[in-house]
């Protein structure tokens, strides 16, 4: 694993669509795993801006999603499907052909899941897969005790993911309370795995999942066994690192 430390949220936000940048200019059609929430947003921007400055070419980029609530009404500005288009497949000049997910509000939700897993592994396997990390330690949305070797799939929320995330919402009581998303094992199948993490609140989860023992408890700890995998990290969320 790989740490990289920057100044702040900007710089981190640079850096890593520098690297999505170069991944594209080596494979125009890569699939790009995106999370969504706060910290990806830098690395959209950024990156929005250099196919403006015609910097870097991604209209054969591919877009997938980690993980989507479960319950909203279809076209929710913040079901992560409306988050994604918004924020990353139309800043970067793309259609929602270029773009899949996990379908968060299927009758058969285990169906769906399944269907998702293959439908990664038939387009080729992700890239690079963008994650931001939970103060509880969860990637993607699976929380403390999620299996290492989960594969997409509906989890329930815990109450600070939920408190966390009730900043998105009119009310807290608005937060679903289940999601699904990608599993632990699928991320690892991802070839790059980019977490970035920005401020003060992620600097406790970023410790122990970077210089903690390899848990279950901390879901971002798996980051350890994967053959190329880059931590990302401001000097705030940097500040409890060894
Ligand atoms: C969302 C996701 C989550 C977030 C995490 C951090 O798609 O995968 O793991 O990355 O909850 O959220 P922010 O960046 O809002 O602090």
């Amino acid at each position: 694993m790989e740490v990289v430390i920057v100044q702040d949220a900007v710089a981190g936000g640079e850096l890593v669509a520098e690297t999505i940048a170069a991944l594209l200019k080596r494979k125009p059609d890569a699939l790009l795993g995106v999370a969504t929430g706060s910290t990806p947003l830098p690395v959209y921007q950024a990156l929005a801006a250099q196919v403006r400055a015609s910097a870097v070419d991604a209209s054969r980029a591919r877009i997938c999603q980690l993980d989507e609530y479960v319950g909203l009404p279809a076209g929710h500005p913040e079901s992560y499907r409306s988050v994604v288009l918004r924020e990353v497949v139309e800043p970067l000049g793309l259609t929602e052909e270029s773009f899949m997910g996990p379908d968060g509000s299927a009758e058969d939700i285990a169906a769906a899941c399944a269907d998702y897993d293959r439908a990664l592994a038939e387009a080729g396997g992700v890239d690079l897969q963008l994650l931001g990390i939970g103060t509880d330690g969860h990637i993607g949305f699976n929380e403390p005790c999620s299996s290492l070797a989960s594969r997409t799939r509906i989890k329930t929320l815990t109450k600070q993911t939920r408190e966390d995330n009730a900043r998105f919402f009119d009310s807290p009581d608005e937060v679903p309370h289940h999601v699904v998303t990608q599993g632990i094992g699928t991320i690892l199948d991802a070839r790059h795995l980019v977490l970035l993490a920005t401020g003060e609140a992620k600097a406790e989860a970023v410790a122990l999942a970077v210089e903690g023992p390899l848990s279950a408890l901390v879901p971002a700890s798996a980051l350890q066994m994967h053959p190329h995998a880059t931590v990302v990290v401001d000097e705030a969320a940097a500040s409890k690192l060894k």
